[in-house]
């Protein structure tokens, strides 16, 4: 089958499409024909060789993480799929025709291929920003970088919790953001001013996505720096905030939850750009751009 791979550290044209043996699933585990794949972040960080201290990588190494598809093997001890469903959700190496999934959930009929691929990373970790920092019915909660893929999710899980969602994003995702059903502003000087106007009442949690540097500021509106949750910015520990890391989480509750709202017409992604899979590292360096509304997916023929 063909597959992104790349043999050294580098940019992205390290990133090379070649032929590979087919993986198959383990106990377990289910493999997919891959129709789409999503970009993360921390695949370029991966690629470009910044995490090679806390994760080193056996080279070649494949890429990606998230995925949809049609299940065409299914491993001892599944039951919940069968080969010829359409499903979406979390494994290795997704860049390719075929890639084996650890979590998963059905792929609600409304959501395209390409749609449902860049799922499983947004949805595990906003849920989880939000579980961590104490998020419930009635609070008001600020999302910092609340516009592309773990943004996007968090303001639509916080919105089903029943909490009031203020979303920081750029100037050309403000009416986006109020149409996922966040208040909407935008970052850049009096940002803690505008956040006030908008939250006299004050603010409950807040949750950093963007990582832009504003620890102390989020601190200052909640009041606690027990309410402060990023998964970006590693200084927040400085001041007393926490970083939320996702390694080895198992996603299942989370997919499950994104395909409840999404079936309901309640949760949605945009699908920013799409790349073949021969295009890999353009897809991304645009991921890499940090800003990106939703999504950038790579989709396979
Ligand atoms: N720790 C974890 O578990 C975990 C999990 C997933 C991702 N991550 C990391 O979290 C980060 C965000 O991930 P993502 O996939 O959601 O990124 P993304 O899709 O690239 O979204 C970035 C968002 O940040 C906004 N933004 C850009 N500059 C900003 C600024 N100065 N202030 C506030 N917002 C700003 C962008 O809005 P505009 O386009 O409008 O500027 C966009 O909404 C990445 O660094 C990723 O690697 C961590």
């Amino acid at each position: 089958m063909k597959a992104v791979r790349f043999t050294r550290y580098g940019g992205p044209e390290v990133l090379e499409l070649v032929d590979i043996d087919t993986p198959h699933a383990g106990p377990g585990q289910i493999r997919i024909a891959v129709r789409a794949a999503g970009v993360n972040g921390l695949e370029w960080k991966v690629r470009q060789g910044l995490l090679r201290e806390v994760r080193p990588l056996r080279l070649p190494a494949g890429v990606g993480g998230d995925a949809a598809g049609i299940v065409d093997e299914v491993g001892d001890g599944v039951t919940d799929v069968r080969a010829g469903d359409a499903v979406f959700g979390s494994g290795a190496e997704t860049y390719a025709e075929h890639a084996v999934l650890t979590s998963w959930a059905p792929k609600p009929d409304r959501v395209s291929f390409e749609e449902a691929a860049g799922f499983a990373t947004p949805l595990e970790t906003a849920l989880r920003v939000l579980d961590e920092a104490g998020v419930r019915s009635g609070h008001t909660v600020l999302v910092n970088g609340a516009s592309g893929g773990v943004g996007s999710a968090a303001v639509q899980f916080a919105v089903d919790r029943g909490a009031i969602v203020i979303g920081v994003a750029g100037p050309s995702n403000q009416d986006y953001l109020a149409s996922l059903g966040a208040a909407p502003t935008t970052y850049g000087p009096g940002l803690v001013a505008r956040i006030r106007a908008l939250a006299p009442a004050g603010v409950d949690a807040a949750v950093d996505i963007a990582g832009s540097g504003i620890i102390p500021e989020l601190i200052e509106l909640t009041g606690d720096p027990d309410r402060v949750v990023s998964i970006s910015d590693f200084s927040a520990p400085e001041h007393g905030a926490r970083v939320s890391t996702g390694f080895g989480r198992d996603k299942t509750r989370a997919l499950r939850e994104g395909a409840r709202l999404a079936t309901a017409g309640r949760f949605t992604l945009p699908v920013a750009r799409t790349f073949p899979l021969a295009q890999a590292g353009a897809a991304q360096a645009a991921n890499a751009t940090g800003h990106v509304r939703g999504r950038v997916i790579v989709t396979v023929p």
